[in-house]
């Protein structure tokens, strides 16, 4: 039987002091709320319901977006505890029976090997939850055990008498517990409490009460289940998972110079024995082969580099594909659309959009390639400029396989120059030029003899100091 899942995000986040929803707040670069989703996901939990507060439409929109009809949305209105929490989802859950797995939308750093412990240690029991010893335990629940080790109830910190709150083991708000028991439970809840709530954590004494076992489950790394309520916990959660991300990368045989500085997202993957140097920044769906020589100081979101690519330093990548053995920067730009083929050379100050390098193509210097094709073997001198947009469309600029174009050249597009075509440097181009032919279109130069001495001399002209 599968086992269902609600995920609690209803919660105001005001600590956040933030205009956008808490669980929005990106963790590496994905919104907090998308890692119980995925977690919950990939350990094949269904129906997985996430409990939303009902001013959170922009929760709501990123989750249809991302997920679809992987995961279905209840709103709870007004939030009146994590209890209540769970009662909302009641309708979603749709008769769902077996267990159900609690999670919540802000502990963005738990993984899939924490659940596998709760099912393990905690499967049997209606109530099943984890719990752990944080350095300082102020601000949770407590987990108050007799004698024996039984847990007896959770207490909640505004609740608890100066006794319990000596307690280091609390409760991670992590749960596994029995469907329909659950709601049976929850539904005898009360909220007399410090805090007004309905309190999932009251389950435990539901269960006890009615001969159920209950089981805490510890954990000994607390920073798993560190919830982010503020932005100073989100900068730790940031850097947990990042830390943890980038070992998985070295693990599976990429060197990280510098892991404290190289920042990666959960979308991307490294091939073997590709080096990335400091400060790096790599986001969104990135695929980088092996032996390829990344940064320092790249900027990279959404891209494909392909086997022995060099990105060099300070290169700013997005929506691009590398070809292998491509020589990218230092110093250069790859905007949406620019595809490499294998063996390119984009150099310093270049900037490509929307623009295909053929094999070996070289755009060195200085250039702006915008909805270019550049064949096979041509070379853009330094300096050329496609001249694309005419203020209201933009047109595209054809340079044929082996072509040479000359520094400081500009291509008024629509326009084709034609393979193994010769543009001369300074030239502006306007038509089509032939294949092999040469186009320049310049002022002819004229010099003239000894202007300089006559210009000293008539005393208009006076050398700069400094
Ligand atoms: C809760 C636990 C506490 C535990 C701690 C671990 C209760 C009563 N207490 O405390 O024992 O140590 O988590 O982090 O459960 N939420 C809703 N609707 C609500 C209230 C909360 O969806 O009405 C969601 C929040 O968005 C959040 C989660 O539930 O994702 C936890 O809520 P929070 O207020 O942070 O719980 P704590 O008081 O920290
Ligand atoms: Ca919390």
């Amino acid at each position: 039987m599968k086992t269902a899942c609600v995920i609690l995000a209803a919660g105001e986040g005001t600590r956040m002091k933030s205009s956008t929803p808490k669980v929005l707040h990106p963790v590496c670069g994905r919104p907090m709320i998308a890692y119980p989703v995925e977690l919950a996901l990939g350990r094949g939990y269904g129906p997985v319901v996430v409990v939303v507060s009902k001013a959170a439409d922009a929760v709501r929109a990123y989750l249809r977006d991302r997920f679809g009809k992987r995961v279905r949305i209840a709103v709870q209105d007004p939030p009146l505890g994590t209890g209540h929490a769970v009662l909302s989802a009641r309708r979603a859950l749709d008769g769902a029976r077996g267990k159900l797995a609690i999670l919540y939308g802000d502990v963005p750093l738990l993984a899939g090997r924490d659940l596998g412990l709760l099912q393990r240690a905690g499967g049997k029991a209606a109530v099943a939850f984890l719990t752990c010893r944080p350095e300082d335990p102020a601000g949770y629940g407590r987990v108050v055990r007799d004698a024996r080790g039984e847990v007896v109830r959770i207490v909640e910190h505004a609740d608890a008498s100066a006794a319990e709150r000596r307690i280091g083991e609390i409760n991670a708000g992590i749960y596994l517990v029995d469907l329909p028991f659950v709601f049976r439970a929850l539904e005898r809840v009360r909220r007399a409490n410090a805090q007004g709530e309905f309190y999932l954590t009251d389950l435990v004494e539901q269960a006890r009460a009615r001969g159920e076992r209950v089981a805490g489950v510890a954990r000994d790394d607390a920073a798993a289940f560190q919830g982010v309520n503020t932005r100073a916990e989100l900068a730790r959660a940031e850097a947990l998972m990042n830390r943890r991300l980038v070992e998985r990368l070295m693990k599976s045989g990429v060197t990280v110079l510098d892991p404290a500085t190289t920042w990666v997202g959960p979308g991307v993957r490294v091939g073997a024995d590709t080096v990335l140097l400091p400060n790096c920044l790599l986001r969104g769906e990135v695929r980088i082969g092996r032996e390829c020589r990344i940064g320092p100081g790249a900027v990279i979101d959404n891209a494909r580099i392909d086997t022995g690519a060099e990105v060099r330093a300070y290169s700013v990548l997005e929506g691009c594909r590398i070809g292998e053995d491509c020589v990218v920067g230092p110093f250069a730009r790859l905007r949406p659309g620019a595809e490499l083929g294998a063996g390119a050379r984009v150099g310093n100050f270049v900037e490509v959009k929307q623009s295909r390098l053929g094999k070996g193509a070289r755009a060195n210097h200085l250039t702006y390639l915008g909805d270019a094709t550049v064949e096979d073997g041509a070379n853009v001198g330094a300096g050329t400029i496609t001249c694309n947009y005419d203020g209201c469309d933009k047109h595209a600029t054809v340079i044929g396989e082996g072509a040479f174009i000359g520094s400081g050249t500009q291509l008024v597009a629509p326009v084709r120059i034609g393979r193994e075509a010769v543009i001369g440097a300074g030239t502006t181009v306007t038509s089509d030029v032939p294949p092999g032919a040469l186009a320049v279109s310049r002022v002819r130069q004229e010099n003239i003899p000894g202007y300089a001495r006559r210009r000293k001399k008539s005393g208009r002209h006076k050398p700069a100091r400094g």
